[in-house]
């Protein structure tokens, strides 16, 4: 067999329809488009649904993608929103629950409105939607859930104290995910990015002193691109990954290892 078709074998995505939601954002946009050029049907959705008509008529020149109206801070959106992908697609195999906002406020400066809207989208609107798609999960006796994280799920940054709250909670969520249904086939993982330049960072990246800041604690010097998250998505939504559930996996350039050395003696 050659290189690519074992690699094919592997990790391939072929007849595996993927939900995916945060669909349009910067990270969900690549993933839904590097997910689909390797097989899988898309399910993509998200708020705008100008922006996901776009997105979707992009991937189905070569793949298939279809678009669904989701606004995760409202119970009855998500109930529709997924029996829209079930009359459509019959299942989900893999979820990814991508969408996510921030606001960076210290501490004493968050509002309840603030707080509400964060923990709203982050982490009330990821449980109830995974639950209405592990109900057909159960059903089929199979299922794969993978969760957008964070870094700040455990190194955290001054002023996103509710955005790395939401971010524990979905990292521990990920573990009662993965102990819960595993006797229904279901695993669950995490994938924990670094700092990653996308529309929610850009602010971040574009103010002098917190770029400095962010640079010196990645080992690797530079933002990640959404692009470097895509391998180990495939590799998770796909059967490579049969035997891990119940973990976060980080992406960060080396920022948790320590980020770039202080200046130490060498003779090379
Ligand atoms: N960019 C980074 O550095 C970074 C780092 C760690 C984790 N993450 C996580 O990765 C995920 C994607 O982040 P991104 O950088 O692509 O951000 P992004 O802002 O580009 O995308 C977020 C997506 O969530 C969607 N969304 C917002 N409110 C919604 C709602 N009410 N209902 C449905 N969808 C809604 C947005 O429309 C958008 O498409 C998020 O969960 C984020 O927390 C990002």
């Amino acid at each position: 067999m050659s290189i690519g078709a074992n690699l094919e074998k592997i990790f391939s995505l072929e007849n595996k329809v993927i939900m995916l939601t945060g669909a349009i954002g910067g990270i969900g946009s690549v993933l839904a488009k590097g997910l689909a050029d390797v097989g899988a049907e898309m399910a993509l959705c998200d708020v705008d649904p100008e922006k996901l008509e776009k997105l979707t008529a992009e991937i189905n020149e070569n793949g298939k993608a279809k678009a669904f109206s989701l606004n995760i801070l409202k119970m009855d959106s998500i109930k529709s929103c997924v029996d829209s992908v079930i009359k459509e697609f019959g299942r989900v195999d893999v979820l990814i629950n991508c969408a996510g906002i921030n606001k960076r406020e210290g501490f004493l400066d968050v509002t309840e409105e603030t707080y509400d809207k964060i923990m709203g989208i982050n982490l009330k609107g990821l449980y109830f939607l995974t639950q209405e798609v592990v109900k057909h999960m159960i059903k089929a006796n199979k299922g794969n859930i993978i969760n957008m994280s964070s870094h700040n799920a455990v190194g955290m940054l001054g002023g996103v104290s509710v955005y790395g709250a939401t971010k524990s909670a979905v990292t521990a969520l990920t573990r009662s995910m993965a102990i819960e249904w595993a006797k229904y086939n279901i695993r669950a993982n995490a994938i924990a990015p670094g700092h990653i330049l996308t529309p929610l960072t850009t602010v971040t990246w574009e103010h002098p002193e917190r770029a400095k800041y962010l640079r010196e604690r990645i080992a690797m010097g530079r933002p990640g691109e959404p692009e470097e998250i895509l391998g180990l998505t495939i590799m998770l939504a796909s059967d490579a990954s049969s035997y891990m559930s119940g973990m976060m996996y980080h992406i960060d350039g080396g920022c948790l290892a320590g980020g770039q050395p202080w200046p130490f003696d060498t003779k090379y």
